[in-house]
């Protein structure tokens, strides 16, 4: 089963609200397993079905180094989160671009699974971080909304002119200015992107 194409910003499909799956069938579970196999020809952690063009609530994560940890998460809603920080964020819809980002680090979750059973979970660290990433795909939004707006209007020049670099983007030997604090993770410290710069 290959991998699917990935959404590369600006694509305005990246702006879509997606809805909620109604149907568990055979072709939501033939979807989910193509999300996985996109994610794993990836170096991301965490993968939402709109960016392969699917306009539903399906998110897939992986935060073990091994890639042996596959989570699901159907129809996932954040019911409460706390204890915010600044952590590094990339996409793998924004290759190249990394920013950091107010989070919360601790989250309480509710989704289904493949069958549509609801289940509840505890998310700290990275996983948290990942799954607010996740959930602001399926709501049409995007880690770069939450950077300043120079920094904003930069990475969209950049996506549109494609092949220019980011020319905001602070150098890896800089300092950065902002208070950067990753939360602690058992490993797979990036988001959907992968190590900097994010991969295709
Ligand atoms: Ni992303």
């Amino acid at each position: 089963m290959p991998a699917l194409p990935i959404l590369q910003y600006p694509d305005p499909r990246l702006r879509l609200v997606s809805a909620p799956v109604e149907r568990f069938d055979g072709a939501l579970h033939q979807r989910i397993d193509e999300l996985f196999e996109t994610l794993y020809a990836t170096t991301g952690i965490g993968l939402s079905a709109p960016q392969v063009g699917d306009l539903r609530r399906i998110v897939v994560m992986d935060l073990s180094r091994s890639r042996s940890k596959p989570e699901l998460y159907i129809n996932p809603e954040i019911l409460s989160s706390e204890v915010m920080g600044m952590v590094e964020e990339s996409c793998l819809s924004i290759p190249g671009v990394v920013g950091n980002v107010v989070r919360a680090t601790q989250l309480h979750v509710r989704a289904v699974d493949r069958s549509g059973n609801p289940f509840e979970r505890d998310l700290e660290g990275m996983h948290a971080v990942c799954m607010q990433h996740e959930v602001d795909h399926l709501n049409g939004k995007l880690f770069i909304d939450k950077l300043p707006m120079i920094r904003r209007l930069a990475i969209r020049t950049s996506a549109v002119f494609k092949g220019a670099p980011d020319p905001v983007r602070p150098s890896p030997s800089a300092p950065s200015r902002a208070p950067s604090r990753r939360p602690a993770a058992e490993d797979g410290p990036q988001l959907d992107g992968g190590p900097q710069p994010a991969p295709g």
